[in-house]
């Protein structure tokens, strides 16, 4: 039996320990935020955190879990600097297809989480992990700024237009 919490829910299970915490996630818990892209740890597309550090969720076994606190896109948004990274995330305007897009918030909160102010290189050396096949990584690293307060907001989210009288 191993024992682990994910996003605040205490775990038990007796799945073989070899299980990858991927599938896990996706398979026996039903959270599919968490995408899978290589399954060899090289494009960050199943990050999640594992007691704060960002971590490769299809190739952490489910053994080396027992005690610790994992968590997911599912609920980063609860956690302020995860609010900020995803209302950064929109006004950016980020997202093209989307696959890799939880992976790359999840590295995005890691680092924000950790460093309150990044430069260019400490942006770049967080997110190298994290690839876009679309090409997001400008629109990462200006939503990274944003949600750091070092640059403001490309965009608000478009009001809706007053509803027009009748006539
Ligand atoms: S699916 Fe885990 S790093 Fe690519
Ligand atoms: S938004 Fe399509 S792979 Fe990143």
């Amino acid at each position: 039996m191993i024992r682990f919490s994910v996003n605040g829910e205490r775990i038990e299970t007796s799945v073989a320990g070899d299980t990858p915490l991927l599938w896990f996630l996706r398979d026996n818990l039903e959270l599919t935020g968490t995408k899978f892209g290589c399954g060899m740890a090289l494009c960050g597309a199943c990050t999640v955190h594992v007691n704060g550090e960002p971590t490769r969720a299809c190739v952490t076994p489910i053994s080396t879990l027992a005690g610790k606190k994992v968590t997911t896109i599912e609920v980063i948004g609860k956690s302020p600097i995860g609010k900020k990274v995803q209302d950064a995330w929109l006004s950016e305007d980020v997202v093209q297809c989307g696959y890799c897009q939880s992976g790359q918030i999840m590295a995005a909160t890691a680092l924000l989480t950790k460093t309150k102010a990044p430069s260019d290189a400490q942006i770049d050396a967080a997110m190298s992990g994290n690839i876009c096949r679309c090409g997001t990584y400008n629109r990462v690293r200006a939503a990274i700024k944003v949600a750091a307060g070092a640059s403001k907001p490309a965009a608000a989210p478009a009001a809706k237009p007053a509803a027009k009288a009748k006539a």
